[in-house]
């Protein structure tokens, strides 16, 4: 859920501040990458060496560091590099502060320019815990649009036992992750993906087949997951493994194999991405010895391939259909009438003219033609970047 994603921790200055490590383990753990700024006053409760150690990265604390060769602290960069900032524990002052905006540390600062979700994990005694003045500043921290992460019950740090504590630290690593997962757009969606070359079987040995490496569908097939989306990825011979939680495989190699995965998920899926590039044609009957050169010239008798997406197209009920166009002359009016006589939702086209797309290359170049003809062109981007475009594009078609 976090993997990748850039966590920013705040350390304010009370007892559980020492727990925090915990919490910086745990996302480490997860594939996050962390950093944490302190307020001075945490640092008696824990120090940077621990947070810095822990979170393989530089702590930051004040403006400017460094006497001798000064250097500014950015608070505006630290908000941007972060997906989610979470600050635990977060004492009764700051959050005060947080409520009026006081900015006199660099933790405040970020806060103020911050414009990711942000997460607070209160951490006090049972009665400041109480005191109307702590509650209501919850409830305008909620009303900015943060996310309060509820303190526990138990033994507080100054012998009294009650509401106060800082949740402990996987309580507040669950509860962030099932807070992302509950927001993403395509949860409780089902994704169908379809990935990689296929390979029509001579003999035993050879094949027909094609140069798909099958990135650009593992691409998206890994972003749809990151998004949410229950994806079943039906990938053709190829080397790539993604790995998701969101994200079950179904290895196949001939366009018949695909084409069987691809009905035994098509009813229930809500969206489909066809990215593999099928063949066309396989040889009409595959020889079950090698074919040896003594035997003379083989004649191959080909027979057309059934077209998967162009099937779903005609059997489609509430299913997004999103197709393939890999084109080298006439791209967009070819790709439009693929988009037309499939019955899709969503073209993406290729052309093979641009330098950087295509097979080989770990970038591609796309434009994106939608059912009423509107036509998005994206610059030469990274295959994982232009995962990301599709997506975002059928994310606001699906809710236009
Ligand atoms: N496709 C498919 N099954 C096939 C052939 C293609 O599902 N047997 C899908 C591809 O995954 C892609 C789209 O159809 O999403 C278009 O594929 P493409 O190879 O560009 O076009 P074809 O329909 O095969 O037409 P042509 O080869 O004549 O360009």
């Amino acid at each position: 859920m976090v993997s990748g994603k850039n966590i920013l921790i705040g350390i304010t200055g009370g007892i559980a501040a020492y727990k925090t490590a915990h919490l910086v383990r745990e996302f480490i753990k997860a594939g996050a990458n962390v950093k944490c700024i302190q307020t001075p006053a945490s640092k008696s409760f824990i120090t940077p060496l621990t947070l810095s150690t822990l979170s393989q990265n530089e702590v930051f604390s004040e403006f400017t560091t460094d006497e001798e060769n000064p250097r500014w602290n950015d608070h505006v960069s630290l908000g941007l590099w972060a997906d989610y900032f979470i600050i635990a524990p977060a004492t009764a002052n700051t959050l005060a502060k947080m409520c009026q905006g006081i900015c006199d540390n660099l933790l405040m600062a970020t806060y103020l320019s911050a414009k990711c979700p942000v997460y607070f994990a209160p951490a006090m005694d049972l009665d400041m815990f109480k005191h109307p003045s702590t509650q209501k500043n919850f409830l305008q921290l909620q009303s900015f649009g943060n996310t309060l992460i509820p303190a526990e019950h138990g033994s507080l740090a100054s012998g009294l036992v009650g509401e106060g504590r800082m949740a402990e630290p996987e309580h507040i690593y669950q509860f962030v992750c099932a807070d992302i997962a509950g927001k993403l757009p395509l949860k409780n969606t089902k994704v169908l993906v379809t990935a990689g070359p296929t390979y029509e079987s001579i003999d035993p040995v050879r094949f027909i087949g094609n140069r798909s490496s099958g990135k650009m569908g593992c691409e998206l097939a890994l972003h749809l997951a990151s998004q949410g989306a229950d994806v079943q990825l039906v990938l053709g011979p190829s080397s790539q493994s993604p790995k998701h939680d969101n994200l079950s495989i179904s290895r196949v190699e001939s366009a018949e194999e695909m084409f069987q995965a691809c009905m035994k998920y098509f009813e229930t899926s809500d969206i489909v991405v066809a990215a593999a590039a099928v063949a066309d044609y396989s040889p009409a009957s595959s020889h079950s010895n090698k074919l040896k050169k003594d035997d003379g010239l083989p004649q191959i008798v080909l027979q057309e391939t059934k077209d998967i997406l162009a099937h779903m197209g005609a059997n489609k009920k509430h299913q997004y259909l999103v197709g393939f166009a890999l084109e080298t002359r006439n791209e967009i009016a070819h790709a439009a009438s693929k988009l037309k006589s499939k019955n899709l939702d969503l073209i993406v086209l290729n052309s093979l003219n641009d330098k950087g797309a295509g097979f080989e290359y770990d970038t591609n170049k796309v434009t994106l033609i939608t059912k009423d003809n509107k036509k998005i062109s994206f610059e030469l981007k990274s295959k994982r970047d232009v995962a990301e475009d599709i997506v975002n594009t059928i994310l606001s078609e699906i809710d236009a």
